[in-house]
């Protein structure tokens, strides 16, 4: 079934019976990864399972306790981040690292800008450099913006370019493909590639296994902490991977339940903001779960920012259940039953030095608050109730959130939205990061909801959701609505078309 870490010549990287600690909490246990030279090696596991701390003393931004590092056969320790980079190994974080104040191209020279001969930095050469990198992958961002107001994905771009522009000999990638849908996916998989063929080993951590097995020749899965398996990516299939990750078969992913549709719940008429998008129309109904797909950039977040009224718009009406909702008023779309669960959950989503408990609570404080006073007990009965339903991975409710790992994070803010109980959902992107095991639980939650009558809009990349998932889709391209398609009509090459093409119907 699994073989043992190969030693034929020296690896590239390897680690042997890794151990890490924070305080009482184990997030390594025995943990093992050998990855060689011209490879592009697979690391799965469920959230929490210990991926991105191994990646973090690998990066040298973590020591560990026990258990051994070798670099091309070389025992190796690692103080600091530069002292990594140094050894030529270079790495895209889970959470993006950029400088908000730093324009595009100072970030990727982060600590390292060329000089000229007077000493001074050589920006001629930071741009050619940037432009040279942001044609290989085929970006369009303008290298002198802040930082500051990207999207998500452009910022995971943006760290891919950084990470490239290193030269290291070991990449690793914290799931770098978590906020990109398919075009610019396939762009970094071309990189990657190209990368593997000069000689390089990559590492490549994702939840979504079509990437995995599309992109990946080797495949480690590890639990708990602990090293379980490694495999050639053909001797193995996504079932069996899923069973080592889980510890059990996952059977349906996609399980939405027929649910009875009734009235309009979202309206959202002639909705536009000049720049961004234009005349959309469209309407959510009780017990109906309603996809949002297209590309990224292609507006669909920033609709859903302007209906719950984080963003203003030009013009247009919002209405929930017949009563319009006021522009840049969240308080007063909260209180008509609105949610939204945002894209950049750290960002938008999350006080990251709060406990699970006041995290996952922070959006029904007044609710659980009686005679003025709001006792912990209460705060953490509910708690308790949606962790345990979402499997957020913790010791205990009072732990600091920003140490969960990062699809435990996406969890408490998801469980912090649906413990509002709205009528209408606006979920960007609902499982973005988090582990195969989990997806199914959110996909038969917000199945659940539907059939209890919660008007749904999901936004999301990722094509199989949008079609297990949506009673219809609405996809969207360069700020206009492109196509409703009926569950029937919906395919991925329906979608795809219409996210890629103009419509000849619609303004
Ligand atoms: N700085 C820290 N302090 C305390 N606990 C931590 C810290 N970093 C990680 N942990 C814990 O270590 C465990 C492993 O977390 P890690 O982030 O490595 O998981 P992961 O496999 O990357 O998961 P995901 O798929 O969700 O990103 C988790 O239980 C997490 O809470
Ligand atoms: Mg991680």
């Amino acid at each position: 079934m699994s073989i043992t870490p190969s030693t034929v010549g020296p690896a590239a990287l390897e680690l042997r019976n890794v151990a890490k600690s924070f305080g009482a909490v184990v997030a390594l246990k025995s943990a093992s990864l050998t990855v060689q030279m011209n490879s592009i090696h697979a690391l799965v596991g469920e959230n929490g399972a210990g991926k991105s701390t191994l990646v973090k003393i690998v990066a040298g931004l973590y020591q560990r306790d026990s258990g051994d590092f070798l670099l091309r056969g070389e025992e190796v320790d690692f103080s600091s981040t530069a002292e990594s980079k140094a050894a030529g190994i270079a790495v895209i974080y889970q959470e993006p690292t950029l400088f908000p104040d730093l324009s595009v191209t100072e970030n990727i020279f982060m600590g390292r800008q060329p000089t000229n001969r007077f000493g001074k930095i050589d920006r001629k050469r930071m741009r050619r450099e940037v432009q040279g990198l942001f044609a290989r992958l085929d970006v369009r961002i303008n290298p002198d913006r802040p930082a500051e107001g990207l999207s998500i994905a452009d910022q995971q771009i943006i760290e891919i370019a950084k990470a490239i522009s290193l030269d290291a000999r070991v990449l690793i990638m914290d799931e770098p493909t978590a906020a990109l849908s398919g075009v610019e996916v396939e762009r970094l998989f071309a990189v990657a590639r190209s990368l593997r063929d000069e000689g390089r080993a990559l590492v490549f951590i994702s939840h979504r296994f079509d990437e995995v097995f599309a992109l990946c020749d080797t495949i480690t899965v590890m639990r708990d902490g602990e090293y379980i398996s490694t495999d050639s990516i053909e001797s193995t299939t996504v079932p069996e991977i899923v069973r080592r990750m889980v510890g059990r078969d996952v059977a349906d992913l996609f399980p939405k339940q027929p649910a009875e549709i009734g009235e309009p719940v979202l309206e959202v008429v002639g909705l536009n903001s000049a720049g961004i998008f234009h005349d959309v129309n469209f309407t959510v109904r009780a017990g109906e779960i309603v996809g949002l797909a297209g590309l990224v950039g292609a507006g669909r977040s920033e609709i859903a920012r302007a209906i719950f009224g984080v963003d203003n718009y030009d013009a247009g009406t919002v209405r929930i259940a017949g009563t319009t909702v006021p522009r840049r008023n969240p308080a007063a779309a909260m209180s008509l039953g609105l949610a939204l669960v945002p894209e950049d959950r750290r960002k938008q989503g999350l006080v990251i030095d709060a406990t699970v408990s006041r995290s996952t609570t922070m959006a029904i404080q007044k609710q659980l608050t009686k005679f003025g006073l709001l006792t912990s007990r209460a705060e953490n009965a509910a708690a308790r109730i949606w962790a345990s339903r979402l499997e957020v991975k913790t010791n205990a409710l009072d732990t600091v959130v920003g140490t969960l790992s990062g699809g435990n994070q996406q969890k408490v803010v998801l469980a912090k939205w649906l413990a509002t109980n709205p009528r209408v959902l606006i979920i960007d992107e609902p499982t973005r990061g988090i582990d195969v095991g989990t997806k199914s639980e959110v996909h038969r939650l917000l199945s659940e909801l539907a059939g209890k009558g919660l008007a749904i809009l999901m936004i999301s990349s990722e094509l199989p959701e949008v079609l297990g998932m949506a009673d219809r889709v609405l996809v969207m391209r360069e700020g206009r609505l492109t196509a409703e398609l009926s569950r029937a009509e919906a395919t991925s090459e329906t979608v795809m078309y219409a996210a890629t093409h103009a419509s000849e119907h619609h303004s």
